[in-house]
């Protein structure tokens, strides 16, 4: 079996940009690779570093979401970064392989850090060392659990690219140690917003939640973009412009056509039309949000999944940190 590493942030509630973009990758994947899932809590300080509540706050909320959507601990190893020091170890042995123009270069980062000067002006105050270093802090995630294919986002593409180089410059300079990781795209790679956003994100209050109350999920529908030429609600309108259909398209498969049909016909108004999905975007986050309950309602089995996944990546750790230390001739007193 190959072995699957990947990440994410916890810095919020998972919604249905990345359930679409990653989770539900995820849990297809977890099958049929021997599977590993960091909560990268070390990655999420270096845009959040002076909140350090929040972080904590979301890795627990963060594993209730994931356990919610189907990831399975018995097929799938959920660590949590910190907890792993060897993971900045392999840091600072990578950070020699890499420059900083490079990582300035990174398309990631680059967008990253005009978003930073957007926000605190042009400074160069708000890139630190740290945010910089991420991309290499990165490839040490996938490198010493022995990653070979990465399922991400499309946004994460240069971030394995960069991994890719440090893992050639490593075995270059050390002697062949590690392969270097694939990328794997999911079929859904960025979800829009209700709003017809590229973006989807919490700030902008355009996404759905996988656990928001009818309530937000009402909300948030009734708010959503249409046909803008669909004054009247027996307009004929172009279902394909329109927010709502392409959420009906997620969530609503049974009826579709129909939808599709009516809207195009003038037959389907948009506030039944919102109101259906309604109906329809609860009935499929039910399941997820009875699981999500059970767990809220057992901390301790979340602890001791987290414990116990944390405990096993260790170890994985450990053992290629010790064939890095041999290549790099700094293993001393063994
Ligand atoms: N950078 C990823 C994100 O922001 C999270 C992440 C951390 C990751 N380590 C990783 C993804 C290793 C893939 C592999 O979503």
């Amino acid at each position: 079996m190959k072995t699957i590493l990947t990440g994410i942030r916890p810095t919020g509630n998972l919604h249905l940009g990345h359930y679409y973009g990653a989770v539900k990758n995820w849990v297809e994947l977890q099958d049929k690779y021997n599977t590993f899932i960091e909560i990268a809590d070390v990655q999420a300080l270096t845009d959040n570093f002076d909140n350090p509540d929040k972080v904590r706050k979301n890795v627990r909320e963060l594993v209730i979401d994931l356990l919610s959507a189907g990831i399975d601990p018995s097929k799938s190893t959920i660590f949590i970064q910190s907890m792993i020091p060897e993971i900045a170890e392999l840091t600072i042995y990578f950070s020699n392989l890499v420059t900083v123009s490079r990582l300035q270069r990174n398309p990631t980062i680059k967008t990253e850090i005009k978003q930073k000067k957007e926000l605190f002006g042009n400074t160069g105050e708000s890139v630190t060392y740290g945010f910089l270093g991420y991309p290499v802090s990165q490839a040490a995630d996938i490198t010493l659990f022995g990653g070979e294919v990465i399922p991400v986002g499309e946004d994460q593409l240069p971030l394995i690219e960069q991994t890719r180089e440090i893992v050639r410059k490593f075995n270059s300079i050390y002697g062949e140690t590690f392969t270097e990781p694939e990328p794997l795209l999911s079929n859904i790679t960025r979800l829009k917003g209700l709003d017809g956003n590229e973006k989807m994100g919490k700030s902008l209050g355009n996404a759905i939640n996988l656990n928001d109350t009818f309530e937000e999920i009402r909300k948030k529908v009734m708010g959503a973009v249409t046909d803008p030429d669909k004054i009247k609600k027996d307009d004929p309108a172009n279902p394909n412009i329109c927010m709502v259909y392409y959420y009906h398209k997620l969530v609503s498969d049974n009826n579709l056509n129909t939808i599709h049909d009516e809207c195009e016909n003038g037959t389907r108004g948009c506030v039944s039309c919102k109101k259906e999905l309604i109906d329809n975007m609860v009935n499929f986050l039910k399941p997820m949000q009875e699981k999500r309950k059970y767990y809220e309602e057992h901390p301790e089995i979340v602890d001791k999944i987290l414990i116990e996944g944390t405990k096993k990546a260790r170890e994985k750790a450990i053992a290629t940190m010790e064939i890095i230390r041999n290549k790099m001739k700094i293993d001393y007193f063994e």
